[in-house]
């Protein structure tokens, strides 16, 4: 990286302390149970809820965010349970709700997660002027006293609490300084940057993170955790989040398959694989020591089990009816498949050719090769190998033309085609 590297140290907190996790870890923060579920047409009940959130905690996700208590009776259950329940799991995420920077919502929200080992509350308020004005009619000094007043409520009822400044990349920056000044007075222990319309490019990221840093107290001190959460308007939130992590951030909200509001939020799968394979440039951009990130045992930049991202996927997908893509990074059914007679005889020959990620160190585990009409002689002789037939080289011929005329016809070909396509020399041996 050309930026100077930016080292944290945050002071560990209790849950650090307790599960053993490093302090200076990028802190995954899931939403998928609340801006997630924020899909049209995505609502889960508390039944999904709890078999996603069991999930999320094998994946290792640092801190769940349940729901919105205030919402609705059956969101507050759903929190409720999830607190009294995967809250006190051994090694548990911090169970997190939602609340609007209101007596009410926050009341709800605590009695709601005040089960769990390790609850937070996540308050807000909007802080630009087009959401101060047009959506919540009140002026700066109203917000911030909110800030003040609110943050204060719910920090009296638990020591850990979040604050978001609704639309914060679309605010002036001195209101928003102003505002979480206010909020760290108050008792916030994180501080969270939403960039709720997908609206700023990571290099205008890194530079509000770096302001940020300069002149919110207990940013550069360690005490207070920066944050930021994104929408994908523009496609632009994975890259807006590494960039953030580069200035500084030590949290990112992210969804499983990146499910949400419009075009969704920020994937879960793409921040924490691009912090695994590209772990050498964060490392760098981390100020860490290189060899803790290379070698046998790599120092691991967050706490996710990685193998359990495709099952994670594929359960979230088929609770909330939300299919993904199969170009999709990561979880997409092409993700990890080479198509291209070209890309196919590299891979044979050397995964790495155009490979920068093992398939199954995600869980994935269907097959990298799909054969089609410009699948090569190379890959249609190595699936015959792995489905157990050795054909000679006429035969082999023979079995490619038959291939060929067919896949002009067929779109993919399958392992009963080919079973089928040489038959004959199969019979023969
Ligand atoms: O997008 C957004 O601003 C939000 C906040 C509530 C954090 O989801
Ligand atoms: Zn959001």
């Amino acid at each position: 990286t050309s930026r100077e590297p930016v080292r944290v140290n945050i002071r560990p907190t209790r849950h650090d302390l307790a599960t053993g996790r490093d302090p200076n870890r990028v802190r995954i923060f899931d939403t998928t149970c609340r801006d997630g579920e924020q899909s049209p047409g995505a609502a889960l009940n508390a039944e999904e809820k709890l078999a996603i959130v069991r999930q999320l905690a094998v994946l290792g996700v640092d801190i769940v965010e349940a729901g919105f208590p205030a919402a609705s009776n059956g969101d507050f259950e759903a929190v409720r349970r999830i607190a009294d329940t995967v809250g006190n799991r051994s090694n548990p995420p911090i169970i997190c709700g939602l609340a609007r920077a209101t007596r009410g919502d926050i009341e709800r929200c605590w009695d709601a997660i005040k089960g769990a080992a390790f609850p937070r509350i996540h308050t807000f308020i909007a802080t630009s002027d087009i959401h101060m004005e047009y959506k919540l009619r009140k002026s700066r000094a109203e917000v911030l006293q909110l800030v003040t007043e609110q943050v204060t409520l719910a920090r009296s009822l638990c020591e850990d609490v979040e604050f978001s400044a609704e639309d914060a990349t679309r605010s002036d920056p001195e209101f928003l300084v102003e505002a979480f000044q206010r909020a760290v007075e108050a008792g916030a222990t994180t501080l969270n940057v939403p960039d709720t319309c997908g609206y700023i490019t990571p290099d205008e990221m890194y530079h509000l993170i770096a302001t940020l840093r300069e002149r919110v107290p207990g940013l550069r001190s360690g005490d207070v955790i920066l944050s930021v959460h994104g929408h994908d308007d523009l496609g632009l939130s994975v890259a807006n989040f590494l960039a953030g992590c580069e200035a500084g951030v030590r949290q990112v909200e992210v969804t499983v398959n990146g499910i949400g509001e419009r075009a969704g939020n920020a994937a879960l799968e793409e921040v924490v694989m691009a912090l695994y394979v590209r772990r050498q440039y964060y490392a760098r951009a981390f100020g860490l020591d290189e060899a803790e990130v290379s070698g046998d045992q790599p120092k691991q930049l967050t706490n996710v089990d990685y193998k359990e991202i495709a099952k994670t996927s594929r359960m979230v997908s088929s609770l909330t009816g939300m299919t993904v893509a199969p170009n999709k990074a990561i979880v997409g059914s092409n993700a990890f498949r080479h198509e291209s007679g070209i890309h196919q005889h590299g891979y044979l020959r050397n995964a790495s050719t155009y490979s920068i990620m093992d398939a199954q160190l995600v869980g994935v585990t269907t097959q990298a090769i799909s054969l089609g009409k410009l699948s090569g002689r190379a890959a249609f002789r190595s699936r015959l190998a792995e489905l157990g037939y050795e054909l000679n080289d006429d035969e082999l011929n023979r079995a490619f033309l038959r291939f060929k005329e067919l896949a002009d016809r067929k779109r993919e070909i399958t392992d009963a085609d080919i079973l089928a396509l040489v038959s004959d020399e199969i019979r023969e041996q």
